[in-house]
């Protein structure tokens, strides 16, 4: 089966979350047993030098609403699966992703519609029997498939539903698309063009990245105003759960980690936690350590954090946070971290600090008022980092009660309860589980022995593909 997987950003070449990390290990799992080509538009700020990213020669000249763009095609193979990019000026001569920090371009309508549209013609010449796509950025293309008469099934998974890609009437002009999608089972949606709207009614699958996220989705309160619709389109809406790169995140040989450990040798993962808290300059390696990390937005719980603060200023632990995003975020952090000593902040992301960090903390916090699957926890726990998390969406799926009976994969401490003190009784079920050190040394290892590994999460989505033969 030959596949297409198409997605906005794709680690390590462009990241801004989540989606490039599943996007980088999907693939490359699932072509162990299938044919998969990988595409992203190859923005200006990709280094092809280092990644070896050369023309193909290949260009094709797409109408996109009244305008001609030329579009090249370059490619690269990167850990055993072919890169394919799609180089176009207006799409890819931009210093970020989707917009400046904590914005949006203008024209991210027309920018995605040629990506869109390149998918399309892709398709069409690479003789692809399965075309993968991811968010809103790439679903566009559904309907532009089906509207060429394409046999081509699509599979459309919805990382995120907050993010919709919302634009008014008149980008249906000029994005190319046909005016008879301007309807309310379509792509209209309050008066405006909705393509995630497009996406999920044009596939032949839509999946988002939790089962139970797959539920709440479809619940007016994590609807993001499609819940109706994605009820009416439920039986093709599943929830197929992430995984993550076990070879990337592996702390018995991660290059990042000035100690490797592993479930049966944990002496170095003391030592990392030491070095780290002097590397920030702290001196209490007898406290636990907690971090943050992520992007500085509403979704992450950041509120619920900051208002714990003089809570978590006065509890014996130490919190270290890691991550950038929303500039009011940024600078409540900072201030947060010059008023209580035991809370480090570190503005900006760092790849190889958060393995660092990941391998040093005793646990990690993860807040989310929503969160679709979220890969930090995993990535935690395979650090023998006890994740504290909101019992929603995916983190309901891969945290269980530590002190639960039932053998479920993946243990640490949850709340349900929405809100500071729900996390701050989190926090302190976690310090109690810190000092009864034989407990919280076997919840440790219990994590580190899951699978939570790509490889489960690339078998079902081989099967759902197969599926729709
Ligand atoms: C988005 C979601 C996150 C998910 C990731 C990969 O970033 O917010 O929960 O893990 O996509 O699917």
């Amino acid at each position: 089966m030959r596949v297409l997987f198409t997605a906005a950003e794709i680690f390590p070449f462009a990241k801004t979350g989540g989606l490039a990390d599943i996007a980088h290990a999907l693939p490359k799992a699932l072509s162990e047993h299938l044919d998969v080509v990988s595409l992203m538009p190859l923005y200006r700020f990709i280094d092809k030098k280092r990644y070896q990213i050369e023309p193909t020669g290949m260009e094709m000249t797409l109408i996109v609403g009244e305008t001609l763009h030329t579009v090249e095609i370059f490619s690269t193979h990167y850990e055993g699966v072919e890169h394919l990019f799609v180089y176009n000026e207006t799409l890819c001569d931009c210093e970020g992703i989707y917009g400046p920090p904590g914005g949006c371009y203008e024209n991210n309508d027309i920018r995605f519609a040629i990506f869109s549209h390149a998918i399309v013609e892709l398709s069409k010449r690479l003789s692809i029997e399965l075309l993968h796509l991811n968010d809103w950025h790439t679903a566009l293309a559904a309907p532009l498939v089906k509207d060429a008469g394409l046999k081509t099934r699509i599979v459309f998974t919805i990382h995120n539903l907050a993010y919709q890609g919302i634009f008014p009437p008149l980008s249906i002009s000029r994005t190319g698309l046909s005016p008879h999608h301007f309807t309310l089972e379509d792509m209209e949606f309050y008066g405006s063009l909705n393509w995630l709207k497009g996406g999920i009614a044009h596939s032949d699958a839509v999946t988002t990245v939790s089962p139970s996220y797959a539920v709440e989705i479809q619940l007016p309160e994590f609807g993001c105003g499609l819940d109706g619709f994605l009820r009416l389109h439920h039986e093709k809406l599943s929830g197929i759960l992430n995984g993550i790169d076990t070879t990337l995140y592996d702390p018995s040989g991660d290059p990042s980690l000035p100690y490797h450990f592993s479930a049966g040798r944990m002496a170095n993962k003391s030592r990392c936690k030491k070095a780290y808290l002097e590397e920030i300059d702290i001196d209490t390696p007898e406290l636990p350590l907690f971090i943050f990390i992520g992007r500085f937005v509403e979704q992450k719980g950041l509120d619920w954090i900051i208002d714990a603060a003089n809570v978590i200023g006065k509890f014996p632990m130490v919190l270290s946070i890691l991550g950038g995003g929303e500039r009011r975020y940024e600078m409540l952090f900072d201030a947060l971290s010059q008023q209580y000593s035991n809370i480090h902040v570190q503005i900006g992301y760092d790849e190889s600090l958060s393995h660092r960090m990941y391998a040093a903390a005793d646990f990690l916090l993860m807040p989310s008022r929503f969160e679709p699957c979220g890969l930090n926890q995993m990535i935690a726990m395979r650090y023998g980092t006890i994740p504290v998390v909101h019992r929603i969406g995916g983190l309901r799926d891969t945290v269980h009660p530590w002190n639960g009976k039932e053998p479920l994969c993946g243990k640490g401490v949850s709340f349900s309860e929405p809100g500071a003190s729900g996390l701050v009784r989190a926090i302190e079920e976690a310090i109690e589980l810190y000092d009864t050190r034989r407990t919280f040394r076997r919840i440790r290892k219990f994590d580190m022995d899951c699978d939570f590994s790509i490889r489960r999460c690339a078998q079902r989505y081989e099967s759902l593909y197969r599926t729709l033969f």
